[in-house]
């Protein structure tokens, strides 16, 4: 008798505790995705992985016909922001391939490959 109540109450527990987790994982990501936007876009690193590694390569470096060394670009952030945007010579667009947001987000990724940062 005393067990199957214990039982009982372990699992009402057990309940608990997987429903706490799950209002806590959800939280959390409300948390994130509420700072400055309601969607959810790629944070820098990713939309370059996806998009820039290609010519870039991942240390910035690669100069992949004729792409600039990343790691010692000095362009400032406005001036890199139109530039993804738009394209110049061999680099494309990314107007319409990747939102305002995501690439203001690898503009501002992209120091992160600076040598001297
Ligand atoms: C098709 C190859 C290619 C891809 C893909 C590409 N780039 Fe480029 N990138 C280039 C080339 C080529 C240049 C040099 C353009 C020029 O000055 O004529 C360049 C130049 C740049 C510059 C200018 C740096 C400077 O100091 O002049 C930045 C910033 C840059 N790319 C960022 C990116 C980012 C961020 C992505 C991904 C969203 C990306 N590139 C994807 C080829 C590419």
């Amino acid at each position: 008798m005393k067990a199957s109540i214990k039982a009982q109450n372990l699992r009402i527990f057990m309940l608990f505790i997987a429903g706490s987790m799950f209002w806590a994982c959800q939280s959390s990501g409300t948390k994130t995705t509420s700072q400055d936007t309601p969607y959810l876009a790629m944070d820098g690193k990713k939309v370059y992985d996806m998009y820039c590694v290609a010519c870039h390569g991942a240390d910035g470096k690669m100069s992949f016909s004729g792409a600039t060394d990343l790691s010692s670009s000095t362009m400032d952030l406005d001036t890199r922001i139109l530039q993804i945007t738009h394209g110049k010579g061999v680099m494309n667009a990314f107007k319409g391939i990747l939102t305002e947001e995501e690439i203001e987000n690898v503009a501002i990724y992209i120091e992160e490959l600076r040598v001297s940062k």
